[in-house]
């Protein structure tokens, strides 16, 4: 996610804003700019990389001025580079911008036809060109031309804008993007979160969506985008500036686990046609050609990214009728894999930079196969080693243990087996347009599940002290168990094992005993039959049994010691809630033991070697 700092008062903006956007630098980013105003005209500064590559630009070229605009880039539309850097100008407006413009496209169309040519790639350009036409055709204030503006945009946006016939003013505007308002010493600050104004402010206003903010020194006016002025409250924040950073959670990971909803929210924007039940190809890093074309896909992945795969293996194979499969990139890169031309090969990594997924697709390439990346990190190695790319937009994930980039990944796997389905018929717009409006239903339901998070917590205090602990599930409950061992394992230091629970008479039963926690997850899906069988053997030899089960089932009562309870869902979207208590589980084990839960003994958040 993008950082924006804005400032007017009485001191030199640039330093104080440079100073916000490194507050925000835990959002991660590509590029940084700033815009100031010197009383006579806008003068702008990006530079690419971190921010002290801005500073170093800044020291050669010193920009007066005590009103300005900042910005540090996360790449959403348009590469990382510096004419993609914001601010974004257009006939003496300045803009920065976080979110996603959907109808840009169109925007951009519209205002080619009107003469205007574009110096980026980026949805942003379109906005600050929106504003100065509103402007040319009459608009008397910044703040009136922004609206008008806005009017047109469709999608998440969070914006500060300058204007050089107004150097006395800032505006900010909010729609499905953070934006806070800080009120300092004659002075009014804006940033995209808490920690951009912390140092200067303790008495912020959080806008709401459609506000539009005026700031000018020591002022702040907000009017709806209908122009209606509308009163918001002012808010003491007492955190400290690391706290800031968190958002107030104690971990980065506690963070990013409730930030899943927006993410997977992000993750779907702008890609679906609920109308017609399909998925937009050119959105998803895929066309009819690839879709129709492949005999066979091919899906490579390493650690909580594997996982994804597993669970995007069943639905490609469930609504494309398409062979699929599946290898961990370790294995793939170092044997003799057999690749063909007419494969699709999809990898799929939180990073980008993974080195075992990286020599899979290499092997890959080499024979020929079309490469999909899925990847939350725009430009990274592998999408640029891809031949289309489909980007979870969950946001830079700072927490070792991938939690929101996991089920953004999940969102992402569901919109391709849907796309390859409708494109080789074998998924009706009817079937599809059920699956896609589930898929919108998640956050939602995300957000009840993250309500239930003390009862989690109480579990999880009676397993500080396990020494092993068993997670058990079949179809795709099979990954998600894999995933929440994994998860325990990493951060807390127990060992735990993800296991098929039809394999459970195979051998593991044996291991059953009154000091084993065993995590079943049995949601009303088509195999809650078969694992409520295996949960009542687990049961009969005294295992303690922590299930997994959609509300209402009363039955659970009977066989489980605690029950984490699932929302009714559609059978497909239920993996990307059944994962979170079990993130919130470990992430209790973990913090209870005291551990570094952000970052694990021993593991990297990227993992670029052999
Ligand atoms: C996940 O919690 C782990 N940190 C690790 O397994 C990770 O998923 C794996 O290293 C793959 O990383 P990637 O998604 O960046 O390729």
């Amino acid at each position: 996610m993008c950082g924006i700092v804005g400032y007017i008062g009485s001191e030199t903006a640039a330093p104080i804003i440079v100073d916000g956007l490194r507050k925000l630098e835990y959002r991660g980013y590509d590029s940084a700019g700033v815009a100031i105003h010197d009383g006579g005209k806008i003068e702008v500064v990006r530079a690419m990389g971190k921010l002290r590559a801005l500073d170093e630009a800044l020291t050669h070229k010193p920009l007066e001025g005590t009103v300005g605009i900042g910005h540090t880039r996360w790449a959403t539309h348009g590469r990382p580079s510096e004419e993609n850097a914001h601010p974004h100008v257009a006939g003496g407006v300045a803009v920065v911008h976080n979110g996603i413009i959907e109808n840009h496209t169109t925007l951009r169309h519209e205002l080619q036809q009107k003469g205007v040519t574009f110096s980026s790639d980026t949805d942003t350009e379109i906005v600050a060109h929106l504003i100065a036409h509103a402007l040319e055709d009459g608009a008397k204030t910044l703040i009136e031309a922004t609206r008008t503006a806005l009017q047109r945009v469709e999608g998440a946006y969070a914006l500060a804008v300058l204007w050089d016939e107004h150097p006395d003013k800032i505006v900010a505007a909010r729609h499905g993007s953070p934006l806070v308002v800080g009120f300092g010493e004659e002075a009014m600050l804006c940033g995209s979160d808490i920690p951009a104004v912390l140092s200067h402010t303790r008495d912020m206003i959080f806008l709401e969506d459609g506000d539009l903010a005026e700031l000018s020194p020591g002022k702040c006016s907000i009017q709806t985008l209908k122009g209606n002025p509308v009163e918001r409250p002012k808010k003491r924040i007492d955190w400290s500036p690391v706290m800031a950073e968190k958002g107030g959670y104690k971990h980065f990971m506690l963070k990013e686990i409730h930030e899943q909803p927006d993410a997977i929210a992000q993750t779907v924007l702008a890609r679906v046609d609920l109308e017609h039940g399909d998925v937009f190809g050119e959105e998803i890093g895929l066309t009819p050609e690839l879709a129709t074309g492949c005999r066979r896909v091919y899906i490579v992945a390493c650690g909580t990214s594997h996982h994804a795969g597993q669970i995007g293996r069943y639905w490609i194979e469930e609504l494309a009728k398409v062979p699929c499969f599946i290898e961990l990139g370790s294995e793939t890169a170092n044997r003799d894999t057999v690749f063909f031309e007419d494969d699709l090969l999809i990898a799929v990594s939180q990073s980008g930079e993974t080195f075992d997924t990286i020599g899979a697709v290499k092997k890959a390439k080499a024979a020929g196969a079309k490469i999909l990346a899925i990847s939350n990190v725009m430009d990274s190695a592998i999408p640029r080693m891809s031949h289309g790319s489909l980007y979870t937009r969950a946001g830079p994930e700072i927490g070792v243990a991938s939690t929101k980039c996991f089920t953004a990944q999940l969102a992402a796997l569901l919109l391709v087996a849907v796309y390859l389905g409708r494109r080789r018929d074998t998924l009706t717009a009817e079937h599809a347009g059920e699956i896609l409006q589930a898929l919108t239903e998640v956050p939602a339901q995300m957000n009840e599940l993250l309500d239930d998070r003390d009862y989690v917590r109480s579990v999880a205090m009676q397993m500080t002290h396990a020494t092993d602990v068993l997670f058990l599930g079949r179809g795709y409950s099979f990954p998600i168990a894999l995933e929440g061992a994994l998860k325990l394992k990493e951060i807390s230091y127990i060992h735990a094992e993800g296991y098929a629970a039809g394999e459970m008479k195979h051998g593991p039963i044996a291991l059953i005993d009154e000091g084993l926690p065993v995590v079943i997850l049995c949601p009303k899906d088509d195999s809650y039959d078969k694992t409520l069988g295996n949960l009542n053997e687990v049961r009969a030899r005294d295992g303690q049994v922590i299930a997994i089960a959609t509300k209402g089932d009363e039955a659970m009562h009977d066989v489980a010691h605690h029950i984490l309870w699932m929302p009714e869902a559609h059978p497909l979207t239920l993996p990307m809630l059944t994962v979170v208590p079990l993130q919130l589980l470990s992430y209790y084990v973990a913090s209870k033991k005291g551990l570094d839960v952000d970052q694990p003994r021993n593991l990297a958040k990227t993992v670029t070697v052999e």
